[in-house]
């Protein structure tokens, strides 16, 4: 009952949201948040001791302005997911207790952004070890900050940026103890112990997802949202070291498919990277298989001639 009251209000706050004008406007009401919310301190005027007063900022309640204005949500005001009490300062106690939406409650059946699959995408989710394991508590905005989330895979054109920011998702808390002790009760394993198995393990982080491993690669979605048992994981070195590497359907399947079309060349200059056997271009193959042949063929002769002249 909660929830499907929380629903309707949050269609009509987004209908609201979708018809409200100017962004600038919106923007000048995120400051009022953020000059206490982008700085390391604020300040304040304590009606108790009738004085303005300066304070730290509880780090873990700073935003950056910046990155905020250029996500997917960068149009909204604070208010359109936080409650407008939060306007007066100090806030409201029981502010804290203010369920937030996730991605589905707005997204949920979004005919406006059909293309992004979100109700499959959460189909996909429920069924990964996250889910599995914690439930509920693993909501969608545990890997997407609502404050910075920026599409990537979909429109970045480099293959290393959108490695670097779909790894940052999972460090974000693979790499923070304290942020995973919020789901979990035992430690963070070591993700450099856990993985000692991969050689130039920094180099394949950089240069592969750890969802190219930890997923299974499906045609129907951009992102594949399902990660596996650890036991189910990629560790045969030939799934990608190989001419019919996996990479294709899942990482370079973003690349422009011309680039790997026109023999091979522009997908290693595009991609900066060069992976031992999987990059193989046709023509300097066959160049080369060519070249093996002549030398072959002219010892053959030579051996020939030594024969006869002997
Ligand atoms: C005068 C400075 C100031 C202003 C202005 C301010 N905040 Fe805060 N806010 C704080 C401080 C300090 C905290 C840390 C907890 C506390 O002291 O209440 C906080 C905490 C929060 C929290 C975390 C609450 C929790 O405990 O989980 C949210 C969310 C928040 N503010 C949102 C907003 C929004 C949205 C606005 C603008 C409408 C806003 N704040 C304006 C100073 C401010
Ligand atoms: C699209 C919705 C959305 C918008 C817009 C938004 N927030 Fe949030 N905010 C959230 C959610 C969701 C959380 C809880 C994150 C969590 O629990 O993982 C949150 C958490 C916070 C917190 C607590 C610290 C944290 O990161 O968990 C603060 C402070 C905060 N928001 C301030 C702001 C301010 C200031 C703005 C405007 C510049 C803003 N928010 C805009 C959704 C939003
Ligand atoms: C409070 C409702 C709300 C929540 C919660 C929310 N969104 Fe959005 N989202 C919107 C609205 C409204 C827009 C359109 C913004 C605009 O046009 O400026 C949007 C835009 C987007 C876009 C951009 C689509 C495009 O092509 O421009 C993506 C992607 C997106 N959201 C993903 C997410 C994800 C992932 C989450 C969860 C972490 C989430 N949203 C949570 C309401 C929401
Ligand atoms: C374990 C981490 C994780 C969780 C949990 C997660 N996502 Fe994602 N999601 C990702 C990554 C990584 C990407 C790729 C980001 C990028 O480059 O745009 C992504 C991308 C997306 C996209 C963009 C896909 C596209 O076609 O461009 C949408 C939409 C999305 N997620 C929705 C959701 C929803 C809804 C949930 C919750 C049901 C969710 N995600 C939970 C990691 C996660
Ligand atoms: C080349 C493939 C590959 C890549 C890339 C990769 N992993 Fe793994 N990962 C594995 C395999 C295989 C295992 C299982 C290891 C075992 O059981 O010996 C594993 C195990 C794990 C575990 C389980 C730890 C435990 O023992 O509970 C976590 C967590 C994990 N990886 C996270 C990540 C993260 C985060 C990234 C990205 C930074 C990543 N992995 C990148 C293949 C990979
Ligand atoms: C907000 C924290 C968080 C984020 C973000 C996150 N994980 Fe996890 N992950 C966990 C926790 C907690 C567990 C362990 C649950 C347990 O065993 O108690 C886990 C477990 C795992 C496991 C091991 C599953 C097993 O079989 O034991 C893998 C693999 C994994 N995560 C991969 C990823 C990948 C890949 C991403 C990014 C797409 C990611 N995680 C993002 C918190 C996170
Ligand atoms: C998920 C795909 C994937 C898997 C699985 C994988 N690799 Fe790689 N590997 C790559 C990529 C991509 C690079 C390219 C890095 C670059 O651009 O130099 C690479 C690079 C390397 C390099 C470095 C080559 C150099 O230029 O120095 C070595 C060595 C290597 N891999 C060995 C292995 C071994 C051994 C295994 C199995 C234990 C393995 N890889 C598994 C994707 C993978």
């Amino acid at each position: 009952m909660f929830f499907s009251l929380r629903k309707i209000a949050t269609i009509i706050g987004l209908g609201i949201f979708l018809s409200s004008t100017g962004q600038e406007e919106n923007l000048e009401k995120n400051m009022a948040c953020l000059k206490c919310h982008e700085n390391q301190t604020y300040s304040f005027y304590n009606e108790w001791t009738e004085f303005q007063e300066k304070r730290l900022m509880n780090p873990f309640y700073i935003l950056n302005g910046q990155h905020f204005a250029s996500s997917v949500h960068g149009s909204f005001k604070c208010t359109d997911c936080h409650s407008p009490d939060y306007e007066a300062y100090p806030h409201d106690a029981e502010l804290k207790l203010e369920p937030l939406n996730t991605c589905l409650d707005c997204h949920g059946g979004d005919e406006t952004y059909a293309t992004y699959k979100f109700d499959q995408i959460g189909e996909e989710f429920e069924k990964s070890v996250h889910f599995s394991i914690s439930g509920e508590s693993f909501t969608c905005s545990k890997c997407h900050n609502q404050h910075y989330y920026m599409v990537t895979a979909r429109k970045s054109t480099t293959v290393k940026e959108i490695v670097a920011y779909n790894n940052q998702m999972c460090l974000s808390c693979h790499e923070d103890g304290s942020k995973y002790q919020l789901l979990s009760e035992h430690a963070s394993p070591q993700l450099s112990v856990v993985h000692d198995w991969l050689p130039n393990q920094e180099l394949h982080f950089d240069h592969v997802r750890c969802i190219e491993c930890h997923t299974e690669a499906t045609d129907s979605f951009l992102v594949s949202h399902n990660v596996l048992p650890k036991g189910q994981a990629v560790k045969k070195c030939v799934q990608c070291h190989s001419s019919n590497t996996m990479l294709k359907a899942s990482l370079y399947k973003y690349e422009n498919i011309q680039a790997r079309e026109d023999g091979g060349l522009s997908t290693i200059i595009a991609n900066q990277s060069y992976i031992i056997g999987a990059n193989q271009v046709p023509f300097l193959k066959t160049l080369s298989i060519i070249i093996f042949l002549c030398v072959v063929g002219g010892i053959a002769f030579h051996i020939v001639l030594r024969i006869i002249k002997s």
